[in-house]
């Protein structure tokens, strides 16, 4: 559903990626680590359409990113939850509010909304922050509040940039399982994170492929991990 056939990607003072080729099939669960700077963040970028490869083909269900519309990239945009690494919210809006944007956006408000979300919200621990503003939020909290955000119209894929980052190790792994579980019902899931323990404990409950990229270039990363 999503494939990279040769891409590469480059700022403007040279290739940055290089002759990547990925398959993201549906219900595969992939990490990608490698050093800061390695790109893993224009991986992400590449895979759902905000940058467009320089060469090669990027296809997002089967439609060539280089080919696709603005409103067909929206379109297909509704099919993924991206975690940013650095997430932004509405300030002005109430946590709850930000974290249900994407429904309300969608046009499917009302009782799917009210449901999903107080679910949502106890599962990263967030229940008792519903009425806060982001600003008031902790780092952890943001995050935790980003991955609720990115699951919440129920993707078909979802792509998550460093979402463990600020986050202590048992709400971690919480939020782990919540995209284990999400990855049993058929989501097809990306983490891109430089945490080698939260790769450690996927690996131990799915069948997760880990990539690497190093020198612009994507790797399978070796069995030790
Ligand atoms: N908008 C941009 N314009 C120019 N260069 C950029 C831009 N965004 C990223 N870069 C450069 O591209 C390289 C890869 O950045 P990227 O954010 O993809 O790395 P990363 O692997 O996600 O790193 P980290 O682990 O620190 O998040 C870096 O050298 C960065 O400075
Ligand atoms: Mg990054």
């Amino acid at each position: 559903m999503i494939e990279l056939q040769e891409a590469a990607y480059g700022y403007g003072g040279g290739p940055l990626l290089s002759e990547i080729s990925l398959r993201l099939s549906p219900g595969s669960f992939h990490f990608l680590t490698g050093p800061s700077g390695a790109g893993k963040t224009t991986f992400l970028k590449l895979c759902y359409a905000d940058l467009l490869a320089t060469a090669g083909r990027v296809t997002l269900f089967g439609q060539d990113t280089s080919e696709m519309s603005r409103d067909e990239i929206a379109q297909a945009r509704q099919r993924m939850g991206v975690v940013h690494q650095d997430c932004e919210f509405l300030d002005h809006l109430p946590l709850s509010e930000n974290i249900s944007l994407p429904l309300t956006v969608a046009g499917r408000g009302g009782v799917e909304q009210q449901s999903n979300l107080s679910e949502l919200m106890g599962w990263v621990g967030l229940s008792a922050r519903a009425d806060a503003l982001p600003p008031e939020l902790s780092g952890g909290e943001r995050q935790r509040a980003a991955l609720a955000r990115a699951v919440i119209t129920d993707p078909d894929v979802i792509l998550a940039d460093e979402p463990t980052g600020n986050i202590d190790w048992e709400m971690s792994l919480r939020l782990l399982q919540l995209l284990v579980e999400l990855n049993r019902m058929g989501k097809t899931v990306l983490i891109a994170t430089h945490d080698l323990g939260l790769i450690r404990a996927a690996k131990a409950q799915v069948s997760a492929r880990v990539l690497r990229i190093a020198g612009g270039r994507l790797q399978l990363a070796g069995a030790d991990l």
